[in-house]
């Protein structure tokens, strides 16, 4: 097959991740007769240094008129002074409200070839986990109303969080759905006890459960889900929320997987185009001395090649080939853990990648 793959490297470790992935898929393409054309375009901090704008008109353009769109990452402590809505990272909410894309699939397995870069003892994750986090990602209070207003206390800023029915009914069919395919369990995590939106989040999920009897439910606080994804993470599945709680869940729960390096993401809508990136940030620190994990990125174009081109066999093969390497002991220097030995660099990484592949 053909297709058009939009490049967002971004800041950061963004290029050197990105350009790991592009040798895989070009790999990949190679070894199944597929030809994938890369077309780059500027977001985040770059963009900003090259055209005042994180979010440049022809970067929407190229990505809509792409079948899929591979991220690095943005941001960086050279734009961090910014105001709110020139900022990097305003890129990438514009990005995702432009593309439509409101799922925001973001997994955390443990791998058990690096259950000792994991934080959490033994006895909890024993015999691995592996959760899904389905993070509603256009809505809440990451796209409400917002701004400055005389308060009681003076001036004060506020944000606000709404939710409609329609957009809990969709993110909700496709946690769901993605049940179906795995253990067929939904953890919907929200604030009901407080907050309003929550109280019609949970009331739109009770009754797309009943469409899904096959699914056990379940609902869960989030100062609680925050607790027992540390406490027992094997007891989740698939957990959807909010925005903002999903945003916050998925960092917990990429932590305790010990590999925040190595876990992809991806972002969809209700079409096929969909937009991949690592869950990790920019990693300003470690940018351009080639130390970065090119794994979250590598997998992430695995979800790609899965979600947006049905390039299953092809998806699984990159897969296997990053547990191949994993198994036969290569780490880059975030997921050495108490490992003894040195790193390998990014490239060396790649190179393994490819071997294996
Ligand atoms: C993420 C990031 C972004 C978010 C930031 C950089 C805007 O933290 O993708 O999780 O909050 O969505
Ligand atoms: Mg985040």
């Amino acid at each position: 097959m053909k297709a058009e793959i939009a490049l967002l490297k971004g800041d950061g470790i963004g290029p050197e991740i990105v350009d790991s992935t592009v040798a895989v898929l070009e790999k990949t393409a190679q070894i199944y007769g597929h030809e994938f054309v890369f077309k780059p375009y500027l977001i985040g901090g770059c963009a900003i240094d090259a055209t005042g704008q994180p979010l440049p008109e022809e970067t929407v353009n190229g990505c809509l008129a792409s079948d899929c769109v591979l991220l690095g990452a943005v941001g960086g402590p050279k734009w961090d002074g910014l105001a709110g809505d020139k900022r990097p990272e305003k890129a990438l909410l514009g990005i995702r409200a432009a593309l439509g894309l409101y799922t925001n699939l973001r997994p955390a397995k443990l791998y058990p070839a690096l259950r000792a870069a994991s934080p959490l003892k033994d006895e909890i994750v024993e015999g691995g986990f592996d959760i899904m986090i389905v993070r509603e990602l256009t809505g809440g209070i990451y796209f409400g109303e917002r701004g400055f207003r005389e308060g009681r206390y003076g001036r004060e800023a506020f944000d606000t969080e709404a939710y409609s029915v329609t957009e809990i009914e969709r993110i909700g069919r496709v946690a769901f759905n993605t049940a179906m395919k795995r253990s067929r369990r939904v953890c919907s995590v929200d604030k009901a006890n407080v907050l309003e939106t929550s109280r019609l989040w949970r009331q739109t999920m009770h009754r797309l459960a009943e469409e899904f009897p096959d699914v056990a439910y379940t609902d869960m606080f989030v100062d609680n889900a925050a607790m027992q994804l540390v406490r027992d993470p094997r007891q989740f599945d698939v957990i959807v929320t909010s925005n903002m709680f999903g945003d916050i869940l998925s960092d917990e729960a990429s932590q305790i997987t010990g590999s925040i390096g190595m876990l992809p993401s991806a972002s969809l809508g209700d079409g096929t185009r969909g937009m991949y990136e690592p869950i990790h940030g920019s990693a300003p620190d470690i940018a351009g001395q080639n130390k970065a994990d090119p794994i979250a990125a590598v997998l992430s174009g695995a979800m790609m090649l899965r979600y947006s081109l049905g390039l299953a066999e092809e998806a699984d093969r990159i897969e296997r080939a990053v547990d191949d390497v994993l198994n036969a002991g290569f780490r880059t220097a975030d997921i050495m853990g108490s490992k003894q030995g040195s790193p390998l660099t990014c490239t060396e990484m790649t190179e393994r990648i490819l071997e294996a592949l």
